[in-house]
C-alpha cells in the first residue's frame, strides 16, 4: 500500500507512521526528517532549506519535489511506502500523481489546543528521527534516545510563535489536500486526540490492516 499521512504540525503523524513501518512493513518517508539531516549536515538542499524552516513556511515545492522523487525510486519503496509530511501544496499532490499510485490518504484530525500541548512536550532524536514526549511517550533514559542513545533535543521549530506560524501554513497551502484527496475518494479521517496506541488502533481499523 503507498498511504500519505495527512494533519496539522504535532498531529502525530510521525508517531503514528513509526507504528505502521512495523504493521505493513514498508519504509515511511518523513520529507521533515530528510530536511532537518542535510540541515545538520550542512548540504546545498540543507543551506537552502534552514531560512524556510526556521521560519514555519514550507520550503519550495521543487526542492521537496526532487528530493521525494528520489527517495521513491529507492528499492526499498517497491513493495509501498508512508509519506509523513509529503505533499503540502497542491502542486507536490499533483507532482506525486505522476509517479506514483497513492492508495490512501489517512487523516488525522487534531484541534490546535490539542496540538499546542503536544508541541511543548516535543523532544526528537536528529540522528535516527525518533520522536518522544515527555509525558505521553517519554524515552526509557531522560534525555537519551532509546532506539541510537543520541541526545534528544527541542526541534528549532518548536518555539511557540513558530509552531502558530506553522499551523497558520498548513490551513493555507496543505488543508487543500483534504478536498483533493476526497475528490479522488481516497480520503480517511480519524479522530487523532485519543492516546498513541488508541490512534494506532484507529488507524489499523480505518485502514483494514
Ligand atoms: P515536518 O518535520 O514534517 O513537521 P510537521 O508536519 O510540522 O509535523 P511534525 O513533525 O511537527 O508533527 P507530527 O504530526 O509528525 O507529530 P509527532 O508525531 O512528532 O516538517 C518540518 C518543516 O519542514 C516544515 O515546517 C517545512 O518547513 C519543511 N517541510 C517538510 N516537508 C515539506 C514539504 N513536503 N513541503 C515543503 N516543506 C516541507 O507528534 C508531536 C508530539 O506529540 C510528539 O511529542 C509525540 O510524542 C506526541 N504525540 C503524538 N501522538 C500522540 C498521541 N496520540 N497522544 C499524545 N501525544 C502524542
Amino acid at each position: 500500500m503507498n498511504l500519505i499521512l495527512l494533519g496539522a504540525p504535532g498531529a502525530g503523524k510521525g508517531t503514528l507512521a513509526s507504528y505502521l513501518i512495523e504493521k505493513m512493513g514498508v519504509p515511511s518517508i518523513s520529507t521533515g526528517n530528510i530536511l532537518r539531516e542535510a540541515i545538520k549536515n550542512d548540504t546545498p538542499l540543507g543551506r537552502q532549506a534552514k531560512d524556510f524552516m526556521d521560519a514555519g513556511q514550507l520550503v519550495p515545492d521543487k526542492l521537496v519535489i526532487d528530493l521525494l522523487e528520489e527517495r521513491i525510486a529507492k528499492r526499498d519503496c517497491k513493495s509501498g511506502f508512508i509519506l509523513d509530511g509529503f505533499p503540502r501544496t497542491i502542486p507536490q499532490a499533483e507532482a506525486l500523481d505522476k509517479i506514483a499510485n497513492i492508495d490512501c490518504a489517512l487523516s488525522l484530525d487534531v484541534p490546535y489546543e490539542v496540538i499546542e500541548k503536544r508541541m511543548t512536550g516535543r523532544r526528537v532524536c536528529l540522528r535516527c528521527g525518533a520522536t518522544y514526549h515527555v509525558v505521553a511517550n517519554p524515552p526509557r533514559v531522560e534525555g537519551i534516545c532509546d532506539i541510537c542513545g543520541d541526545k534528544l533535543i527541542i526541534r528549532s521549530d518548536d518555539q511557540p510563535d513558530v509552531v502558530r506560524r506553522r499551523q497558520e501554513t498548513y490551513h493555507e497551502q496543505t488543508e487543500p489536500l483534504i478536498d483533493y484527496y476526497t475528490a479522488q475518494g481516497k480520503l480517511k479521517t480519524i479522530d487523532g486526540t485519543q492516546g498513541i496506541r488508541e490512534t494506532e488502533k484507529l488507524a489499523v481499523q480505518a485502514l483494514g490492516l
